[in-house]
């Protein structure tokens, strides 16, 4: 059995390589409608470039150190916090999460941790990966691992759930699910595949020295251009995307 590789989260990385990921979540605090006054979790605000337009008056979460000072230096009440063991009761109007859910491999305890935190009557809103979420990148990755004779991660580092399976679990948590719904969102890449898989496939190519990391890197490239990457040169990342609101009934 080879261990996942933990994700080192680099605020600079994921400033030049992944704007884009606030910018696509904005029809998410679209479906959240927050209200003035409301008190908002952000769970995984990431540096918060989203977070700050969401609300003023919110406590914001991030279980990554480096991501919680850049979230800081933007103004923002952001904690180091496991989102699987959130120790909020009933204290939040909302709790939104974009992008980040997929991070936590502990699903039914982060839904648990959720429905606690939030008021009666609270809203649950999101977005994040789901199923079939980067398959044709991770299957290359692996493949570039194993034709190399590399360790390749058993389980993978990420929880993309269909939409049952994740209606069911809000539901067994206590929530009244309204919206749980699964589309395909291709993703343009800004600054490439290469950079995309420096940002955020730690999971797969932590555990490699830099020469072998560059290799495996341009294999998948190479072995992914046909498909993910167009004429001029633009990458586009295979995204689905799982969108849900859910309420703590009153
Ligand atoms: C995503 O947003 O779907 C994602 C980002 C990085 C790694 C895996 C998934």
């Amino acid at each position: 059995m080879t261990s996942v590789q933990r994700q080192e989260w680099r605020p600079d990385r994921y400033a030049a390589n992944a704007r884009f990921v606030p910018d696509l979540g904005r029809p998410v605090v679209g479906l959240l409608a927050p209200v003035a006054g409301e008190r908002v979790l952000d769970l995984g605000c990431g540096d918060g470039a989203l977070t700050v337009e969401l609300v003023r008056a919110g406590a914001e979460v991030d279980a990554s150190e480096a991501m919680v000072r850049a979230a800081r230096e933007a103004g923002l009440d952001a904690r180091v916090m496991n989102g699987a063991a959130l120790a909020f009761d009933g204290e939040f109007d909302a709790v939104f999460s974009n992008a980040a859910l997929h991070w936590m491999t502990e699903p039914e305890r982060v839904v648990a941790g959720v429905h606690r935190a939030l008021k009666p009557g609270g809203r649950f809103v999101g977005e994040f990966g789901g199923h079939g979420n980067i398959a044709a990148i991770a299957t290359a990755i692996r493949a570039v691992l194993a034709g190399r004779g590399l360790p390749v991660p058993d389980d993978g580092p990420w929880f993309f759930p269909t939409a049952d399976a994740y209606r069911a679990l809000l539901e067994a948590a206590g929530f009244t699910a309204d919206t749980v719904e699964l589309f395909a969102r291709p993703t343009p890449l800004p600054t490439g595949l290469a950079a995309w898989l420096v940002t955020f496939a730690d999971a797969y190519l932590g555990g490699l020295d830099e020469a072998q990391k560059t290799d495996v890197i341009e294999d998948v490239c190479r072995l992914l251009a046909p498909s993910l990457c167009d004429g001029t040169g633009q990458w586009t990342a295979d995204y689905v995307r799982l969108r849900f609101a859910a309420v703590r009934p009153r």
